[in-house]
Order: C-alpha cells, then structure tokens, then sequence
C-alpha cells in the first residue's frame, strides 16, 4: 500500500453521468490487481474530511484511471480537477477479482458504475473468452470504455436488451451451457444479490461489493458485510471488495 500525491493528466465526461480521470501515480498502477480500489482525498484542504474510495478502472504504464458518477459533494469536487491539479491517493487496497484456475469464459456483469473495475479485468483477462453484460437506466447512461464484447439492457428498452441486466444474462447464458463459466459480478447491491441468487449452486461466481469506507484498511470497522457461514462479519475493505458468492450475505 502506498500514498502518492498524484497528478491529474486528464478528465473525461464519458455519457451523461459518468467521468473519467486519469492520474499519474507510478507506485501504484504498476502494482494493483482488477478489483482492488484507492481511497483518494478529493481536496487539499480537510472538506470534505474523509478520503473516498474509487475502484481502480485501468492501468497504463504509469497511470492509473478512475471511472466514477457524481453522488455527492466529494465525486462533484472530483469531476472539477483539471490537468495539472494535484490528488493524495492510498493505495492499492483490498483483494481484487481472482483470475486463475480452470474455466472456459468469463462473464462480467455489471451495473451502472459497477462497470468501473472491468476494463482493467478484461485487460488482464486478455487471450480468454470473454462476454460483457452490462446494465443501465437509458442508452445515455451505458458505458462501455475498455469493455469487450458487451451485450446491452436497459431498464427502458433505449438500447438494446429492455429489462434489467440479470434478466439479460439469463436470457442468454443458455448459449454457454456447454462452456466453464466464471462470473464476475459488480454493481448496485440488490443487482449482486440477484446475481448471487441466480448462480447458487450452479455456476462460479466472485461478486465485488459496494460500501462506504472511511479507511479503507480495517481499522474503522465500519465496512461490515455478513458471512454466510458461522458467526460475525468480513470487512469489505480488507477482506474483499471482491467475495465468492457463496461466501456472504447481501443485505
Ligand atoms: S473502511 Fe474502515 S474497516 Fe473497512
């Protein structure tokens, strides 16, 4: 883990709701791993006082991309840096999505900013069979920067497959009944927890999961999520973000 005053090299509006930052913070992208996040403090003055976290989107040599909507002040302070603006970032944290072992395809599936850790999972997954489902309200909220081979739902029909996006991978994962697949899930929490539901007991699947982090190393505990088995809690900051599916409770 490390902290680095990073420099903004360039920022992005990507459709609507969604940005694109790009910063140089050489420590840092030559060791994250897809899944694993920064918590970055979005002023150099202490407001707002808490760092936020930002799923890691991509590395390229020395710079890492974050992809992010505007929820609030912090992300709105974010989307206001311009080339040049100086950022503290700690990181890498967390596990990240694991990528080994013995399967044929991989299926992301995602929602809304879910999409955030995936360009750099497709990155790494680079050479293996691949499929995207990716989920928005409206065509004018779909992302789709450094995914590949991506199937569209939206909630209202504007683009592609209309209805949810666990609705569209169901319609369609019968084409991959003869393959090994292995899942890769991250998105809005009711999204994972259909997406949990609809893989139990029958297909390989790695969730990443959202909460709010204050520290992002365990130490607050504020980032409790319910283990499945026996007693107590995982924190999601150190123990995930990124949990087998059968390993937690969504609430
Ligand atoms: S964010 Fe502090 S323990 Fe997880």
């Amino acid at each position: 883990m490390y902290t680095e005053l990073s420099t903004v090299a360039s920022q992005e509006k990507l459709n609507d709701h969604t940005y694109l930052l790009k910063v140089k913070a050489q420590k840092i992208a030559k060791s994250v791993k897809p899944g694993q996040f920064c918590n970055i403090k979005v002023s150099e003055t202490n407001y707002p006082l808490l760092r936020r976290p930002f799923s890691v989107c991509y590395t390229e040599d020395e710079f890492i991309y974050f992809m992010y909507d505007i929820h609030g002040v912090g992300t709105k302070m974010l989307s206001e840096k311009k080339t040049g603006d100086r950022l503290n970032i700690l990181g890498p944290l967390g596990n990240g999505f694991n990528t080994e072992g013995d399967y044929d395809t991989a299926v992301l599936v995602g929602g809304g900013i879910g999409a955030a850790p995936f360009p750099l999972l497709t990155k790494k997954l680079e050479g293996k069979e691949l499929i995207t489902f990716m989920g928005a309200r409206n065509s004018g909220q779909v992302i789709k920067w450094g995914m590949k081979n991506i199937v569209v739902a939206t909630d209202d029909g504007s683009a592609g497959f209309h209805g949810n996006v666990i609705e569209c991978f169901q319609s369609e994962v019968q084409n991959l009944e003869n393959k090994k697949i292995r899942i890769f899930g991250c998105g809005p929490n009711p999204m994972l927890k259909a997406l949990q539901k609809v893989s139990m007991n029958k297909y390989d699947c790695q969730l990443s999961m959202e909460s709010a982090m204050a520290c992002g190393f365990g130490i607050c505990q504020g980032c409790p999520i319910k283990k499945s088995a026996g007693e107590g809690y995982y924190l999601v900051c150190k123990d995930g973000p990124v949990f087998n599916s059968d390993q937690i409770i969504i609430g």
